[in-house]
């Protein structure tokens, strides 16, 4: 059986496939064995694994030729020298630094929208617009696209944004969303979205961090049956960012009438405009600002294990190639295919596979406004038969909840435009996965579970749906020019069958830069722990065929419904309410979301737990992070079990919170052992 090719010294070693290269039948021995169909595979841009080996090992082999034979597809306004990319990721030999293209300029808004106009796009359908409510809609064109794209871009400059300054977008579901990110990357302006369910203290804390000319946003939205007030949460977080010495004398309000009529919109004059008011009074042209391809085009916020949230910062160029390839052939994208994301624009996979990825291909796109649940557990079904959805793109959590419902909701609608479906934020695990595939696809569909993360910009490890024979759970093998290696605790690299930290070797072009403002905090999060390697944050494991399977995070992140939480930040929205001595949160297996919060916290001396407190505590955490990052328990603690040197050992807390109790394993390192016994005992209070 063919395993390991060697490949010449300082590049890297393409995956095992094993039998699956060799067309063995595997399915004799995986009964979980899932082949595309023939009709499936024949149409499909990569076909087979030996198709796709061709081009994983030209793109291992040589990423400069791979890589810049794929960008010469977009439009460059000048091209890159003659190194097509350059890198450190070995902090011991300097500073970690990565660089696709540069020295090239371009312009990822021209290269979606203007490049596609030119191309013969300019009617088709950009964006399939659904609200909340049934028979809200609306759709854009390319060229109408382009239109509402320069006439904000226009209003920005006239408000004095310029290249290289910071734009935070805090917007549901609008078309407004991708037309702000799209204006801000026209006119080379770097967007911060946040999503628009963190809390006003969070929002503060990204304006803070990096100081917007403005603030986007609309009056309020409706989720499902309820109304949330954006402009309201926006205007505490202006005034916390005053506080914190960052004014933002400008916020740009879209009024969603659907939800709140302006009279009823609390408005600071001088400071509040209301979008209606202006940005259509600007013209549908405005020219294009050429920029580095190394130059920034987002930072998104995202959690780690410690401290702050960290600034992912993505520049343009390679964003854009790495985006838009992976797009087109993790989707097998085709020109008639109508694509839906479920994620929001304020997370990610908003931005890579909402906006970016799907325009730079020319796709039409379907824009969700509302809730998937509301009115009932059809509505995305009602949906893709409404816009004839041919690929769509969700999270396990959503699989497992709508799974919960009866598959009526499912079976009453035809779904026979569904050929593609995609899966992406955790591990999904096997009966999701099978429940999509029979139920929702109806056997017909392959399922992309693509694993990837904000760093990475891109999927990093997928299926390509017409080549692989799948095997529900695992995301497969990685994407062209990605080589994920698999280390054990000393980074020693591990072959084969095993399980370990994955790491990646080498850059590819969508990978973050930095993290905004704190260069040293992205070499010691990413690169310190595994010297040479970027370190993930996760944990994987490598079956016998190669394939890869996801574990989840090893470091102290929680994946809740595919949203990253960490720790310590919940723990410290805890300690900040009055009553709370200390806390300790640890992430507990949940059916729906994947992973729930579970809390242990002691109370300041004199006060007594009550369901009245339990209720404030939870409230704190929604009021400081967002509602999704509310913990699902509360666990009232005494004590908190600490080695004598007083570091909380969570070990044993995940034991408890997950009730193996028999595996607590050995707790006389404790300085006080008494207190594991003392947390057992009101386990259910
Ligand atoms: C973390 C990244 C990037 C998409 C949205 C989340 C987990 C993501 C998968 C998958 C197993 C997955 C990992 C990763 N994850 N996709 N298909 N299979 N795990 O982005 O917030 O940056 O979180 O999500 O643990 O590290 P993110």
């Amino acid at each position: 059986v063919e395993s390991m090719k060697e490949l010449p010294s300082g590049a890297g070693k393409i995956p095992r496939l094993n039998a699956v290269v060799l067309g063995e039948a595997l399915a004799s021995e995986e009964d979980d064995l899932v082949v595309p169909s023939e009709d499936f595979s024949r149409q499909a841009l990569v076909s087979s694994p030996q198709q796709y080996l061709e081009m994983y090992s030209k793109s291992i082999q040589d990423p400069a030729g791979f890589w810049s034979e794929i960008a010469s597809q977009f439009y460059w306004n000048e091209t890159w020298g003659s190194e097509v990319f350059s890198e450190n990721l070995d902090y011991r030999k300097g500073a970690v630094r990565i660089e696709w293209f540069k020295g090239a300029s371009t312009n990822i808004c021209y290269n979606a929208l203007d490049r596609n106009i030119k191309a013969g796009l300019g009617d088709k359908v950009a964006i399939y617009w659904e609200g909340n409510e049934l028979a809200q809609d609306g759709q854009l064109t390319y060229k109408e696209l382009l239109e509402k794209v320069c006439q904000l871009a226009n209003y920005l400059k006239s408000v004095g944004v310029r290249k290289g300054d910071a734009v935070v977008i805090y917007l549901p579901m609008l078309m407004e969303l991708p037309i702000a990110m799209l204006a801000c990357a026209r006119i080379g302006a770097v967007h911060s979205v946040v999503f628009a369910g963190f809390s006003a203290e969070s929002l503060a804390q990204r304006i803070v961090d990096c100081k917007p000319k403005l603030v986007i946003t609309c009056n309020a939205v409706r989720r499902g049956p309820k109304t949330i007030n954006l402009k309201d949460i926006v205007d505490n977080a202006l005034i916390e960012s005053t506080k914190n010495e960052v004014p933002v004398g400008l916020c740009l309000t879209y009024e969603n009438p659907s939800a709140m009529k302006r009279e009823a919109t609390k408005w600071q004059d001088g400071r509040d405009v209301w979008w209606q008011d202006v940005v259509p009074t600007f013209p549908t042209e405005c020219p294009v600002e050429w920029v580095d391809a190394e130059d920034p085009l987002f930072l998104l916020y995202t959690s780690g294990s410690t401290g702050k949230p960290k600034g992912v910062l993505h520049t343009t160029g390679g964003y854009m190639v790495y985006t838009a390839t992976t797009f087109k052939y993790a989707f097998d994208y085709k020109p008639s295919d109508v694509y839906w994301c479920t994620a929001d624009c304020g997370w990610i996979t908003g931005h890579s596979y909402v906006s970016y990825g799907p325009l730079l291909n020319g796709a039409t796109v379907v824009v969700f406004e509302g809730a998937p649940n509301y009115p009932d557990a059809g509505r995305c079904w009602d949906i893709v038969d409404k816009y004839k959805v041919t690929i769509f793109y969700t999270a396990p959590t959503l699989v497992r909840s709508l799974m919960r419902e009866s598959s009526k909701f499912v079976t009453h609608y035809s779904r026979k435009s569904l050929r593609v479906l995609g899966s992406v934020g955790e591990p999904i695990n096997p009966s999701a996965w099978r429940w999509f595939f029979n139920v929702v696809g109806e056997s017909r569909c392959p399922i992309s579970d693509t694993w990837w993360q904000t760093e990475t910009g891109g999927f990093m490890i997928t299926p390509l749906p017409g080549a692989w024979p799948q095997k529900p759970g695992s995301a497969t093998f990685p994407f062209f020019g990605v080589q994920p290696v698999i280390v054990d605790e000393k980074g020693n690299e591990i072959e084969g069958e095993c399980s370990g930290y994955l790491c990646i070797k080498n850059s590819w072009p969508g990978a973050f830069r930095t993290l905004y403002g704190d260069h040293e905090r992205y070499e010691t999060t990413y690169f310190k722990p595994f010297a040479g390697y970027y370190f993930t944050g996760d944990g994987c494991s490598r079956d016998k065929d190669g394939y890869h399977w996801l574990t989840g995070r090893v470091d102290d992140v929680i994946n809740v419904s595919g949203h990253r939480i960490g720790t310590a930040e919940v723990e410290s929205a805890l300690v900040s309410h009055p009553q709370c001595a200390e806390a300790a949160v640890v992430a507990v297996e949940h059916e729906v979301k994947g992973q729930g919060i579970y809390a242990f916290v002691t109370l300041i001396e004199g006060v007594s737990y009550s369901e009245e407190l339990r209720k404030s505590l939870i409230l704190t955490v929604r009021n400081q992070i967002g509602a999704f990052a509310a913990p699902d328990k509360i666990h009232w603690a005494p004590g908190l079990p600490k080695t004598r040197s007083g570091k909380i050992m969570r070990r044993i807390l995940r034991k408890i919170a997950s009730g193996q109790l028999d595996e607590l394993g050995d707790t006389s390192t404790l300085a006080d052992p008494g207190v594991v016994d003392q947390l057992i005992s009101l386990s259910d209070c």
